[in-house]
């Protein structure tokens, strides 16, 4: 699925990328592996918030990684600035690299006990060789003013810091090198929901005041909402749905997303959907594509989804998702589009009487 700014805009742009984990050879299916990220495309642009989400498993934090060249696509591309991230061979120090930072979910992993937290955030500075002893110092200075550290916290250890402050010197280090992405994977997860606003502001005022181009991981879609301009709805390594806040948050078409919303405890019931549980879990992508890969859990599948791969379907300027019965139902879907999914009727092509219709002969998950 594509989904993104105007190529002229965008800092970044994922072309098709897949990964899969483990694959040898041409043998049973286990040994074919995982499918963790299918023909993945997406663009951000400066100070853009992109928010991934989806449940465990669903591909978030390997896409995330083949975005910062953690991982090396199995297929397709990573563009920064018009460099693939892939082909740059200097590893996490080159020019490229610095460009981008990750930000994960457990900040001590990324923080080493034994440095006080001056040292933490002058590290990257330390092995670039970037500046003075002086100049790295002051910026060290900077940076947790920047991120809301007082200057007192710099001779701490992370084990003298609450998750919030130690969340705060993980950013601050992602961010001595300038960076111009940030790939936050779940980085308020750990931490309590009061802490977690917190962070996220901090999140939106790099975005503002730095110019920060933001890739937001979360399962936890109320997470997102606020601090993000577009959401990418991920589920078995695919982008099943993708749009702005408002039209995935207010007017979401793909099941998957409905459910997803649908778990959100309702502040305000008015926004709240028909509840439409979801049963299982995600499962591997099949090995043979006859079907939605969502097809057994979906609580709308009807006879087609089994049969027929989604396309994807455009519902609005930037709003697409990847649904047969969704594209059907939608008045403005090309005749040509929805007359080819058989098993579905639709308002253009109504079955003629006699005939079954989708929903008599429909599979429910
Ligand atoms: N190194 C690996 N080797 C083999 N399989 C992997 C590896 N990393 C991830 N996977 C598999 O790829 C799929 C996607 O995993 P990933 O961690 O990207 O999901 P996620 O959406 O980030 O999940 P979570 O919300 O739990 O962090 C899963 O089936 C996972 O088991
Ligand atoms: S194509 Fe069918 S199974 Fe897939 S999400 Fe749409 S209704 Fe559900
Ligand atoms: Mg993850």
């Amino acid at each position: 699925m594509t989904s993104g700014v105007q190529d002229d805009q965008a800092v970044l742009r994922v072309e098709h990328v897949s990964k899969q984990f483990g694959s040898r050879g041409m043998l049973s299916r286990a040994a074919r592996g995982v499918n963790a990220v299918v023909d993945v495309s997406f663009s951000v642009a400066r100070a853009e918030v992109v928010a991934i989400v989806g449940e465990t498993g669903s591909g978030k934090t390997t896409l995330g990684n083949c975005v910062s060249g953690l991982l090396r696509p199995t297929a397709g591309r990573v563009w920064f600035e018009n460099k693939d991230v892939a082909q740059d061979r200097q590893g996490r120090r080159s020019e490229l690299r610095r460009k981008i930072q990750p930000v994960f979910q457990d900040p001590r992993s990324s923080l080493d006990p034994r440095w006080p937290v001056e040292r933490t955030i002058r590290e990257p500075l330390d092995a670039c060789r970037i500046g003075t002893m002086r100049e790295r110092r002051d910026k060290v200075a900077t940076l947790m003013d920047r991120v809301g550290l007082p200057s007192f916290a710099g001779s701490r250890y992370p084990h003298q810091l609450s998750g919030g402050q130690q969340q705060r010197v993980a950013i601050a280090a992602a961010l001595a090198l300038d960076p111009e992405l940030l790939v936050a994977d779940e980085p308020v997860s750990a931490l309590d929901v009061s802490v977690q606003a917190q962070i996220l502001n901090l999140f939106e005022s790099l975005r503002a005041d730095l110019g920060l181009a933001i890739l937001f991981i979360s399962h936890d879609l109320s997470v997102v909402q606020h601090l993000s301009d577009r959401v990418l709805v991920m589920y078995a390594g695919r982008v099943v749905e993708s749009g702005t806040v408002t039209q995935v948050f207010e007017h979401p078409v793909h099941p998957y997303t409905k459910a997803l919303l649908d778990a959100i405890p309702a502040a305000d019931p008015s926004r709240r959907h028909v509840p439409m549980p979801l049963k299982g879990e995600i499962g591997g992508a099949p090995a043979v594509e006859t079907g939605c890969v969502f097809a057994a859990r979906c609580p709308e599948a009807v006879a087609a989804c089994t049969t027929t791969v989604p396309g994807e379907t455009d519902f609005a300027p930037g709003h697409r998702a990847s649904c047969l019965v969704a594209a059907a139902g939608r008045p403005a879907v090309p005749a040509s589009a929805s007359a080819a999914v058989p098993g579905i009727p639709d308002a253009q092509h109504p079955q003629p009487e006699g005939t079954s219709s989708a929903n008599e002969e429909g599979l429910t998950a």
